[in-house]
């Protein structure tokens, strides 16, 4: 499903955030990602998605490699990749139903993306993925009057929108209480087990880590450290 070989990723001052990472990920794993900050987490999802350009390296989705100068394949290859942000990514004055659409927009044209010119299918389709998380009762209200826990839900139901096939998910517990981080890692586990989408999932709580991954990659100063070497940690 996804194939990474010897990415590294350099930031213009100089910051070496990853260096030759390699390693494959099966469709429908649950892959999390642990590390410290620092650690190069955000950097190697965001070189998947290609908010960052690999220094060097490759990043191939089924098989088709992801490449960073052609507008048109990373459109496509982007519809396939939910993102869920730890601070959820919101847009506070607008309502949550409105959020949740926004999922949809790498699927319309600008025009219509402009003019917020949603489809009766694509309305319904949101209720319908915030009814499934507990927000039916919330979708008029704006995003920015909800608690932690309820905007990470509402980041998910937006991912959701997407149909993606995969969902990056960059620390999507870390600025939450104890219950409520478990409960959202639940509905993120609920979705790979019931639609099989693949997920990876960067947390910095080894004991999360270890708990909802169908497997754990371990990230340190930008390597990642061999399963033979994982005992002595
Ligand atoms: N845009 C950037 N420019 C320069 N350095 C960066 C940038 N983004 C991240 N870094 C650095 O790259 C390293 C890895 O960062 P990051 O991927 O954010 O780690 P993590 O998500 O594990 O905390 C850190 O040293 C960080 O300071
Ligand atoms: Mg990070």
């Amino acid at each position: 499903m996804i194939r990474i070989e010897n990415l590294s990723k350099i930031y213009s001052d100089g910051t070496v955030a990853l260096k030759n990472i390699s390693f494959q990920i099966a469709r429908g794993e649950f892959i999390t990602v642990l590390g410290k900050s620092g650690a190069g987490k955000s950097t190697l999802l965001r070189c998947i998605n290609r908010l960052v350009q690999p220094s060097s390296g490759k990043v191939y989705i089924s098989g088709e490699e992801v490449l960073g100068n052609n507008p048109k394949q990373l459109k496509k290859m982007r519809r396939k990749m939910g993102m869920i942000f730890q601070n959820y990514n919101l847009v506070k004055e607008s309502s949550v139903l409105t959020n949740v659409l926004a999922g949809r927009l790498g699927y319309l044209s600008s025009g219509a993306s402009l003019l917020g010119r949603w489809s009766e299918n694509d309305i319904q389709s949101a209720l319908g993925h915030l009814s499934d998380l507990g927000l039916a009762e919330k979708s008029h209200s704006p995003a920015g009057t909800l608690s932690g826990g309820q905007s990470q839900r509402v980041g998910i139901a937006r991912a959701l929108m997407q149909e993606p096939e995969i969902i990056l998910a960059d620390e999507p517990v870390a600025s939450l209480d104890p219950e409520t981080a478990r409960s959202i890692m639940e509905i993120l586990r609920d979705i790979n087990q019931k639609k099989g989408t693949t997920l990876i999932c960067n947390l910095h709580q080894p004991a999360l880590a270890e708990e909802f991954g169908t497997r754990t990659l371990i990230l340190e100063n930008g390597e990642l450290i061999p399963d033979e070497k994982r005992k002595n940690l």
